[in-house]
């Protein structure tokens, strides 16, 4: 049978096998524990209910998926597997998370950070000379900046770096990384994945199976296990993956159509596409966090990728990048009705 469509994906993979009376759920196994003499002998190696979480998310991504306890788990054991001392070219404005990360590893002398910014493939392709490691977002968080992903990874290529695309905000619905030539996918599988706000998990997701393996011990040896628990719910919410990034993503379009003339908005940053949009707001940092506080359809609140629409002023958080406006609130799109989440909206900014 030839490649299955995502949308059929999700619905699909990671089940338990075909046998009469098997439940079509894989079931949560909480062991930590197995029996000798099987493949799985001990939870932080491999565990039921997180090897199908597995492979649902590597049929999705096209590759060999290793989960990780959370995205940050994942970002960790890949930042883990570059040499010391070796380059490393991120986006100046990466999750915040990840930027302050790697802003530690280089000020320890563990790498040597380059910072570019995400639409600068030129630059991209000169910090890549002599580096291990081109670190991409795209859409980057919150800037909503695209990366020329083919150009970027055919130059990092070209330079012998390794490209690692985060494609948490995409989602494999909406762009494979893997299919552009790139070397790991990272996802906060608590985001869109999941889809419920209910759970932190990560994944790292690769076609080369000796990279793969490595993943797989990075986890084994830092630590960053998933519960199994946790994997069952985020095989539950991936079921519905497609059709909420395609109800979210209309919400997103329409949306972001109608605050591009609104008098309170000084910009719009959105793609086009995808379910994540950030706006800079007319009077700086005050007047945004007042429209936080006055929605009541939106939630105020961080993270993103949940059925719920989200929006919080990213730089409340005192580590976010300066290269983000203070007036900047980003816009996690749910699933709910468009003119609800347009009225609350448009409220909250006339105030
Ligand atoms: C783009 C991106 N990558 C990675 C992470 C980290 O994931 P987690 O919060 O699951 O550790 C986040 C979290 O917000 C994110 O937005």
């Amino acid at each position: 049978m030839s490649e299955l469509s995502p949308e059929t994906i999700v619905v699909s993979a990671g089940r338990p096998s075909a046998e009469p009376d098997a439940p079509l759920n894989m079931p949560i196994v909480p062991a930590s524990s197995f029996r000798a003499g099987g493949p799985m002998e001990y939870a932080r190696e491999a565990a039921p209910t997180s090897l199908a979480l597995e492979e649902a998310l590597g049929a999705l991504e096209g590759g060999l998926a290793t989960v990780f306890s959370s995205g940050m788990g994942a970002a960790n054991a890949a930042m883990d597997l570059v040499p010391m001392g070796a380059g490393v070219v991120a986006p100046s404005a990466a999750y915040t998370g990840v930027a302050v990360r790697l802003r530690e590893l280089h000020a320890l002398g563990r790498i040597d950070l380059r910072i570019v910014e995400a639409d600068d493939a030129a630059a991209i392709a000169a910090a890549c000379q002599g580096a291990h490691l081109l670190w991409l977002e795209s859409p980057t968080n919150p800037l909503m900046q695209l990366a020329d992903l083919p150009a970027a990874i055919t130059a990092a290529h070209a330079a012998g770096a390794r490209v690692l695309v985060d494609n948490t905000f995409a989602t494999p619905i909406l762009q494979r990384p893997l299919d552009l030539g790139a070397d790991i996918v990272l996802h906060s599988v608590t985001k869109a994945i999941s889809g419920h706000s209910d759970l932190l998990l990560g994944a790292l997701v690769t076609r080369d199976e000796d990279l793969a393996h490595q993943c797989q011990v990075r986890r084994v040896l830092l630590g960053a296990a998933p519960s199994a628990f946790d994997c069952f719910l985020a095989l539950r919410g991936m079921r519905t993956l497609a059709i909420r990034v395609e109800r979210a993503q209309r919400n997103a379009q329409a949306i972001c159509a109608r605050l591009a003339s609104h008098p309170q908005v000084d910009r719009v940053r959105y793609p086009g596409w995808g379910t994540m949009a950030s706006i800079d707001v007319v009077g700086g940092a005050a007047a945004a966090d007042a429209v936080c506080e006055r929605v009541r359809v939106w939630t105020y609140a961080t993270s993103l990728g949940g059925v719920e629409s989200l929006l919080e002023r990213r730089r409340r958080w005192p580590l976010e990048s300066t290269t983000v406006p203070e007036s900047l609130i980003r816009l996690s799109f749910g699933i709910e009705a468009e003119i609800d989440l347009w009225a609350d909206l448009d409220a909250a900014l006339r105030g």
